[in-house]
């Protein structure tokens, strides 16, 4: 079985229920049958008209109330929250919020922080967990990299200038998805840099290096290691060189990148050069919320709903 059919697998066992704000998009209606045909969940979807509806205005009426008791102190009136309420994002928030779903996927339509922002500001952290980030779930061809072919990097969508530790948050929370996500059992994690252990030095690499010290010290039990190259923490003859005596080196199987930028440029290398499919969550939401994107195809709405769905069961 590859990932996603895992993934579906697991989703099968404890049905969740997914709230799809972009409920009259064509792509996503049609993932909403097949979501059904294969039992991976119940969608709700949404759409501006339905909201509207009379018959809806006690569930509006106490989403507005909530949202606004959420962000009053921000300056958010109660009229604003009736106009937020109306938009099926927001209102699909809410949903998440008040329990009435379980978890929500959008994007096929809107831009990655047009879904950010509210999940952000209503979803909001899980307890313990500093920040959101994400995890790409790249599945490459050769099967001897990583587990079993199944590579996970972090943060390729979230956070531009994670500080030392943020990016060991991130660490974390990527090791966690790799578990109850991805099924492996024993995440080792590579915080990834130019240097690896000392072989240059600069602030940037100092950054790793900090990153590497707290992450150890929030999750001792953790295998994970840093500051290391990317051919040191993959390639076992160059961790033997470069890496000797790491825990991880030659054999990590989740990534953590120093910034945004080598985030989203590694993953998309590793997409269309080494030909890896790939699909991102987001982590560390206190429930998932995930994002698409706007070129995706029904099939790309269904795994990442089945994803969604997964990490519900264990929020
Ligand atoms: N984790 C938790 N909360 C956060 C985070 C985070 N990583 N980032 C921001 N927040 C919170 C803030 O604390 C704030 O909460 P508050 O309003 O309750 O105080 C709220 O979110 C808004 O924060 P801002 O800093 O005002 O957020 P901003 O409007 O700057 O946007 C965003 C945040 C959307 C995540 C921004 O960092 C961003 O645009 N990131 C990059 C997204 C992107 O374009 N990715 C690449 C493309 S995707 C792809 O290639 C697949």
């Amino acid at each position: 079985m590859n990932l996603v059919e895992r993934i579906k697998e697991k989703a099968r066992r404890d049905v969740k229920r997914i709230v799809l704000p972009e409920g009259d998009e064509p792509r996503t209606v049609k993932a909403a049958e097949a979501i059904r045909a294969e039992g991976l969940a119940e969608t709700v979807l949404l759409t501006a008209e339905a909201i509207a509806a009379p018959e809806n205005k006690a569930k509006r009426d106490a989403y507005t109330a909530a949202l606004f008791e959420l962000r009053k102190a921000k300056g958010l009136t109660e009229e604003g929250a009736a106009k937020l309420v109306a938009d099926p994002m927001y209102y699909g928030m809410m949903m998440v919020k008040e329990g009435d779903a379980d978890g929500l996927v959008s994007g096929a339509v809107h831009s990655t922080g047009d879904m950010l922002r509210p999940a952000l500001q209503i979803i909001k952290t899980r307890p313990g967990m500093k920040l959101v980030s994400s995890s790409f779930l790249m599945e490459c061809p050769d099967r001897s990299l990583g587990e079993d072919g199944l590579l996970v990097y972090a943060d390729c969508v979230v956070n531009p200038c994670p500080n030392a530790e943020e990016l060991a948050h991130i660490a974390i929370a990527s090791a966690e998805t790799a578990r109850t996500l991805c099924g492996i059992e024993e995440p080792r994690v590579a915080l990834l840099s130019f240097s690896t252990k000392g072989s240059a030095s600069h602030a940037l690499v100092e950054k790793v290096r900090e990153a590497t010290a707290i992450a150890r010290s929030l999750a001792p039990d953790l295998l994970l290691d840093g500051e290391l190259q990317f051919d040191a923490a993959i390639v076992p003859e160059v961790a033997a060189l470069k890496a000797k005596g790491s825990p991880v080196g030659g054999r990590a199987n989740v990534f953590v990148f120093p910034d945004l930028q080598a985030g989203n440029i590694g993953y998309k290398i590793t997409q269309r050069v080494g030909k890896a499919e790939c699909f991102a969550v987001l982590q560390g939401l206190a429930r998932p919320c995930n994002d698409l994107s706007r070129g995706c195809s029904p099939e790309d709405i269904v795994n990442t709903v089945a994803a969604t769905a997964v990490q519900a069961q264990t929020a």
